[in-house]
């Protein structure tokens, strides 16, 4: 049988991540990440399906797509669409898979209107503030769940 899919579902500007601000974000890519994830889930036994688009639609899309293929769990970083998109919520709150929220910086101990999460009030857990690290604890978490 198959291994469980998890989909890694990434926002606006994370495609520039390696050289957008790396004093927050760090020097890892996006590529790199989506590595370190292929790497793991081989140990966990699960597949990861990693995306990334600058349009809140295709990340709508994708979640519908997930759940539509029995993934295991949605790994989420919306980026700043985390902050103000209650569309996302609403796609949260429509599927059955479980989303994880992802932040590489700690969105708490940033700028105020970082402290809103929409995609927080629907999601089943959260992990932010690791950098890059931050995909491989939600891929644990998604494993246990
Ligand atoms: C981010 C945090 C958000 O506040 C910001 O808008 C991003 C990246 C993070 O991964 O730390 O684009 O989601």
């Amino acid at each position: 049988m198959a291994n469980p899919v998890v989909y890694v579902l990434n926002g606006p500007n994370l495609n520039l991540l390696g050289t957008r601000e790396p004093e927050i974000y760090g020097s890892d890519t996006l590529d790199d990440i989506a590595g370190m994830l292929e790497d793991r889930a081989r140990d966990l036994e699960l597949e990861v399906e990693v995306r990334q688009s600058n349009h809140e639609g295709h990340l709508i899309d994708w979640m519908h797509e997930a759940q539509a293929e029995e993934a295991k769990a949605i790994l989420l970083n919306a980026g700043a669409y985390t902050h103000t998109s209650i569309a996302l919520y609403d796609a949260i709150k429509a599927i059955r898979t479980p989303v994880i929220e992802v932040h590489l910086s700690d969105p708490l101990q940033r700028e105020a209107f970082r402290h809103v999460s929409y995609v927080g009030m629907a999601a089943v857990d959260c992990v932010a503030g690791h950098g890059a690290k931050s995909y491989l604890i939600a891929l644990e978490k998604a494993a246990n769940l």
